[in-house]
């Protein structure tokens, strides 16, 4: 078991919370009940997972006295939207639940992201706990505070920022995953070391078949440092006023892949990695990092069986839904883009001829 914490500032904070990462987490409810203040919770699901790890959660919950009312969600991207979020109220009002009712998050980032904002906004906000079943889950969206949902024009452009009080990765509900999903995550254990740890990428590439085959001692630990990253990370910018953003490293891109393609086509993952390839190679054009880094990134995302050449979905799509990306300033886009393997920074230079050029030449017609 490891566990590392996410320190919110002012330090202390009673906000700040840990993640806890293992085997077996969820058999063991006292990870959850020692941040309840109340023995009910309800539980938000979908109907793949719920049928997986519900009644594990459940049992392992009763055996400490604590009820649990369940929630089950649609599965899939296309349903991360104000009728499923309202699906999520409807079922807390009708059992009644209260403001110290704790909601658990049990399933991937999507309904990790609506039952943060639910918990964000019924009644004003309940305690929230993140029980991540995915490895991009796992390692990236259950962390930092970020919950919402997505708009028919844009990918996540309403939400909240809102904390959880605890994290639960058991890896052992990776065993279900399908590979599809476990190399999506993969895309955001890469993006750390390109972003901020160089060494850690090493690791990845040195790991990558430890990973694919899901080797229990090698999750544990691409999990860890991805969370210990983005801890650090959050930790420095909660609110993403400044280096956060560095976290949506070929986001841009993907959004507007996942937004175009129809939300659940493409999976988060496959967007953020082929959207990666399009920032590396904007790099490049900018004079920042090598035609070499290019191909050492492109090699990597090709070993994690991710795609690594974005659609072609013409240049005048990519920047209308682009146009409504988050870290757009006074009408101008801005690129998380790479100093260097390990580094990266935002820009708002990015010259309309070259982003159009390389939009021309580093996309493909599906
Ligand atoms: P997901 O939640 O759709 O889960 C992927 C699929 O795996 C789903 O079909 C799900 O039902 C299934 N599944 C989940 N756990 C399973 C298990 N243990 N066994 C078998 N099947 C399982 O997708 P995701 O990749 O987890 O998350 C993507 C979402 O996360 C996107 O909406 C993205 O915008 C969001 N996200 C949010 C943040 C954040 O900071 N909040 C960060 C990254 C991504
Ligand atoms: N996944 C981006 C962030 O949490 O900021």
């Amino acid at each position: 078991m490891k566990t590392i914490t996410v320190n919110l500032t002012p330090a202390p904070s009673e906000r700040s919370y840990p993640i806890h990462i293992g085997s077996g987490i969820l058999s063991q409810p006292q990870f959850i009940s020692r941040h309840l203040t109340q023995q009910r919770v309800a539980i938000v699901s979908n109907a793949t997972v719920a049928p997986l790890y519900m009644g594990r959660l459940r049992a392992s919950l009763g055996a400490q006295g604590v009820t649990s009312v369940p929630i089950i969600l649609p599965d899939g991207e296309e349903y991360k939207n104000w009728q499923t979020l309202n699906c999520i109220f409807d079922a807390l009002l009708t059992n009644r639940c209260e403001r110290s009712t704790a909601v658990l998050a049990l399933g991937g980032g999507v309904v990790g992201d609506l039952t943060g904002f639910a918990a964000a906004s019924y009644l004003r906000g309940v305690p929230f706990i993140q029980i991540p079943t995915t490895l991009l889950a796992q390692v990236d969206s259950s962390v930092g505070g970020k919950t919402g949902i997505n708009h028919p024009l844009g990918k996540n452009m309403i939400g909240a920022f809102y904390q959880p009080r605890a994290v639960l990765a058991d890896i052992e509900t990776l065993n279900t995953l399908p590979d599809r999903e476990l190399h999506a995550g993969i895309a955001e254990i890469i993006k750390y070391g390109l972003i901020r740890d160089p060494v850690f990428l090493e690791w990845i590439e040195a790991n990558m078949q430890g990973l694919l085959a899901r080797d229990a001692v090698i999750l544990v630990e691409a999990i860890e440092r991805s969370c210990a990253n983005k801890a650090e990370v959050v930790a420095a910018d909660e609110r993403e006023s400044g280096m956060r953003a560095l976290l949506n490293l070929g986001h841009t891109f993907g959004h507007a892949i996942e937004n175009a393609m129809g939300y659940g086509v493409w999976l988060h993952g496959e967007a953020v990695a082929a959207g990666t390839m399009l920032a590396a190679n904007l790099s490049h054009r900018m004079g920042m990092i090598s035609r070499t880094d290019v191909k050492r990134i492109r090699d990597l995302f090709v070993q994690a069986k991710l795609p690594v050449i974005a659609p072609n979905l013409g240049a005048e799509t990519y920047l209308r839904l682009m146009g409504l990306d988050k870290k757009v300033e006074a009408g101008k886009l801005r690129f998380v883009l790479l100093k260097r393997i390990g580094e990266a920074e935002v820009r708002g230079d990015v010259p309309s001829s070259l982003l159009i050029k390389t939009l021309a030449e580093c996309t493909a017609n599906a």
